[in-house]
């Protein structure tokens, strides 16, 4: 590191002198030493300067929201911000930094702290910026106790080195330096990472570029002549991010994670014609900008969005920068910050079973798609088939088509890109503009449902059979839907009727068995009308009754449901004495294989099943139009996909079986596994078994083990009871032993454990509600201190 320690002579001057201050630092506008303080303020205040005057550090203003502590670039007109120190929290004039023995402390005009360097305990004796505008502190014999290179905010400076466990955070905006949805990390393990960022989370999420070096990368260098590359541990070059091949003295350079998501190099001539200057990407001929093309690299499962937000789509204009923009019939939620994403600027379709084929029309554009998340995918199909299907399907936004297929997506709908590189179409779903959400032509269908819906907080039976009713009225009033799948049960919903043979044909005569449990028993099974596509079939015992009506309405109020984080119902049999239902097939099996299984999965992924579950049981608990209790959440029950994302299997059948079936579940040995206190104590059962059950999810999700371990010590043979005396000895890292990265993220494991503690309080009405652990979980609400857990022995 080029820092120039101060000659002996000087320091002796300093440490010793009797007139220290007046006689060696006045003169030198770059060193500071206790005492040094700078106020925020409207006038001009004098930044401190690096010695060529090159680099300054000190208060900048930010349009009109407040002032940034920062080092910028001091000779150019721009001022160019390349570090500092308070992105996510503007200070207000009066603000003030001051240096003491502990470091700089950044306090506001109340006087309220709002950042201060971390020297780790090392005094401070007296800093500077250096001329390659690295802002650094030193102690008394002159070792650096801190510096703004090892804390970097989105941009990299020549001779600056982000090493392993270190990252660039984009900013929100051209001139919102907050940090925004992009991360450009050098992992721990070696790997140069670029990561959305789930907002408003911290936590990384989808990587969309690597530089797969795990194992071997050690630092990110900015040399002098501008050439950028992660070098291993010996110095060896494993990879080129640019490269320059002329001199880059006459040059000011910055490399900047940008808030688009790409990571740029740019040059500024030194001393040129001011009207010609100004910054300039600078890229080498052989590399692209890292990613190349934004808008088609941010695309997967959970990128939030992905490269423009939900509900948008991102194309790559002539200068290189991505635009977003809105498809037809939708408009920015925030005209202002266009990667908030878009929204329906027409009534959606409702699902209430009827006929809307006219009330909608399609809005088709070329080379345009949106990857991922298609909840349905057919085979060997036209356009017009592909629009039919989902006009008819209320859940259905946008149908993809493209060669003979066809993809449905419902709102919102992610990672969309327009791209000279994509074929195909998508097809835009939007109400008519004549078509008011009133809907003149609804008949006595309407009637129906509306007393349906007055009733709804009637018995649940009646509900059912109204329901029921309703779905009858639809079925036979409207031919139509008939037409587009062979079997339609109701409008608006994709439920396929299976015959029994044809479900002994798709599952090789009930071969392979997937699992089997006290009330039913999974095959594993194959379709052939579509595509090949892998199903599950339940095949159901033990019903509460064998009548038609109540199983067929209970399948519809099941078949209504879609949620990301659910297993989708495909279709039923119903066929004298056989009861079957078919789901998608969850590639990767459920959550015990997945946490108890031999290798512990990373805590990130974990985090994200989580708050996946939770989701899907909100959804249910509350989005869904009748509500549905669980009442058997347990890792078995949590399934995952081919993106390993949460789907939570089995709702909707607690009502189908037999009570006493669902209270045979008694504890295990003293524990009560997840099965909330209220089934054993015979006391009315609510959405918050659920919640309990979840919370004990969440801890085994935390500790990848089993809530009940007779092999383990005394003390931990009960997950839950562990789990609260670690949080309440403030001991967590205990729980999360040989787990580095939850160990590094402790702070977020506690908050975890404490939402998990919420959970599983005996009171049922102390629980959280499944909202509340979401936003808990997603961190948009705070994690107040649960309050304590009776014992578990005085609780039987
Ligand atoms: C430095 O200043 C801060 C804030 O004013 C104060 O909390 C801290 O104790 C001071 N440190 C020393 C060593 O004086
Ligand atoms: C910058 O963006 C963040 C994130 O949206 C927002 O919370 C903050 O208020 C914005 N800051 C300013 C100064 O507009
Ligand atoms: C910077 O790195 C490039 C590429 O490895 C090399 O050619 C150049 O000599 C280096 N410059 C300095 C000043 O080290
Ligand atoms: C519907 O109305 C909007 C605005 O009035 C217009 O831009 C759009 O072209 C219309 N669409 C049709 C299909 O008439």
């Amino acid at each position: 590191m080029a820092s120039s320690p101060l000659p002996w002579n000087l320091l002796y001057l300093l440490l010793f002198s009797p007139f220290p201050q007046s006689s060696a630092i006045t003169c030198q506008t770059h060193r500071i030493t206790k005492g040094f303080s700078l106020t925020a303020s409207f006038n001009k205040h004098v930044p401190l300067e690096s010695p060529s005057r090159e680099f300054a550090f000190g208060f900048q203003r930010i349009k009109s929201d407040g002032f940034l502590l920062a080092v910028w670039l001091n000779k150019i007109p721009e001022k160019t911000i390349v570090w500092s120190a308070n992105r996510d929290n503007l200070v207000q004039e009066g603000s003030k930094v001051v240096l003491n023995d502990s470091g700089l402390i950044l306090t506001d005009q109340t006087d309220k702290r709002i950042w201060h360097t971390d020297t780790f305990g090392v005094g401070v004796s007296y800093g500077e910026i250096l001329n390659t505008g690295n802002l650094v502190l030193y102690d008394q014999i002159s070792a650096i106790s801190w510096q703004s290179f090892n804390e970097p905010t989105d941009t990299l400076l020549p001779k600056q080195i982000l090493s392993r466990g270190k990252s660039l955070v984009a900013r929100y905006s051209e001139d919102n330096y907050s940090s925004g949805r992009f991360l450009f990390m050098l992992e721990s393990n070696g790997n140069l990472v670029l990561y959305t960022r789930n907002f408003p989370q911290n936590a990384p999420n989808y990587a969309y570029w690597k530089s797969e070096t795990e194992g071997s990368g050690f630092q990110v260098m900015f040399n002098e002549s501008g050439a950028i590359y992660l070098q291993a541990k010996n110095g060896n070059i494993l990879k080129y991010l640019s490269m320059t091949s002329s001199s880059m003295k006459d040059f000011y350079q910055r490399a900047i994670l940008e808030n688009d998501g790409v990571f740029r190099q740019y040059v500024y001539p030194k001393g040129g014609d001011p009207t010609s200057s100004g910054w300039h990407e600078f890229r080498s001929e052989s590399l692209p900008s890292i990613p190349p093309n934004i808008c088609t690299s941010i695309s997967g499962e959970d990128t939030a969005g992905g490269a423009c937000g939900f509900n948008s789509y991102c194309r790559i204009g002539v200068n290189q920068r991505r635009t977003c923009s809105c498809p037809s019939g939708y408009t920015f939620i925030d005209p202002s910050d266009p990667v908030k994403g878009c929204k329906q600027n027409f009534e959606a379709q409702s699902c209430d079973g009827e006929d809307h084929d006219d009330l909608f029309e399609f809005y088709s554009m070329e080379q345009t798609d949106w990857p991922y998340g298609d909840y349905q995918h057919f085979k060997e199909v036209d356009e017009e088939w592909c629009k039919k299907a989902c006009l008819s399907d209320c859940f259905c936004a946008v149908a993809i088509f493209r060669g003979r297929e066809c993809w449905k997506k419902r709102v919102p709908f992610a990672n969309g890109m327009m791209d000279p590189s994509l074929s195909g179409k998508a097809l835009i779903k939007v109400r008519k503009n004549d078509s008011s959400p009133g809907h003149p032509d609804k008949n006595d269908r309407s009637v129906l449902v509306l007393i349906g819906s007055l009733l709804l907080s009637g018995s649940v039976f009646m509900n059912l059979l109204l329901l029921l009713a309703a779905f009858l009225v639809a079925f036979y009033l409207n031919p139509k839907s008939k037409a587009i799948q062979p079997n339609p049960v109701a409008s608006g919903i994709n439920l396929q009727v299976f015959t029994y043979e044809e479900l002994n044909k798709a599952t090789n005569k009930f071969n392979e068995q997937l699992g089997n449990g006290a009330f039913a028993t999974v095959y594993k099974g194959v379709l052939p009308s579509e595509d090949g596509n892998l199903i599950a079939v339940k095949k159901l015992h033990h019903l509460v009754s064998e009548g038609e009506r109540e199983f067929k309405a209970e399948v519809i109020a099941i078949g209504r449901t879609n949620h990301r984080n659910l297993v989708q119902l495909i279709g039923f049999c119903n066929e004298d004495q056989h009861r079957l239902l078919v789901y998608e097939f969850m590639s990767n099996g459920s959550l015990a294989n997945f946490i108890f299984g031999p290798s512990r999965p990373n805590w990130h992924r974990r985090m994200r099943t989580a708050q996946g579950t939770a989701r899907g049981l909100f959804y249910l608990h509350e989005e869904c139009s009748i509500q549905i209790i669980h009442c058997d959440i347990k890792p078995q029950n949590i399934l995952l996909d081919d993106f390993y994302t949460a789907r939570i299997s089995d709702f909707g059948l607690a009502k189908l079986l037999k009570k006493d079936q669902t209270r045979t579940t008694t504890g295990i040995r003293g524990t009560r596994g997840y099965v909330a206190p209220e089934w054993f104590k015979n006391l009315p059962v609510s959405a918050k078994v659920d919640v309990y059950s979840f919370g004990i999810v969440l801890l085994e999700l935390i500790c990848c083990r089993k809530n009940f371990e007779a092999e383990a010590q005394e003390n931990q043979m009960i997950l839950s009871d562990w789990a609260y005396d670690c949080y309440h000895d403030r001991n967590l890292k205990l729980l999360v032993e040989n787990d580095e990265e939850a160990m590094a993220d402790i702070k977020r494991v506690e908050k975890y454990v404490m939402v998990a503690i919420w959970c599983i309080q005996e009171d049922p009405s102390l629980r959280p509600t499944m909202k509340e652990v979401t936003q808990m979980l997603e961190e948009t609400i705070e994690v107040a201190v649960p309050p304590d857990l009776p014992s578990f022995t005085s609780s039987f």
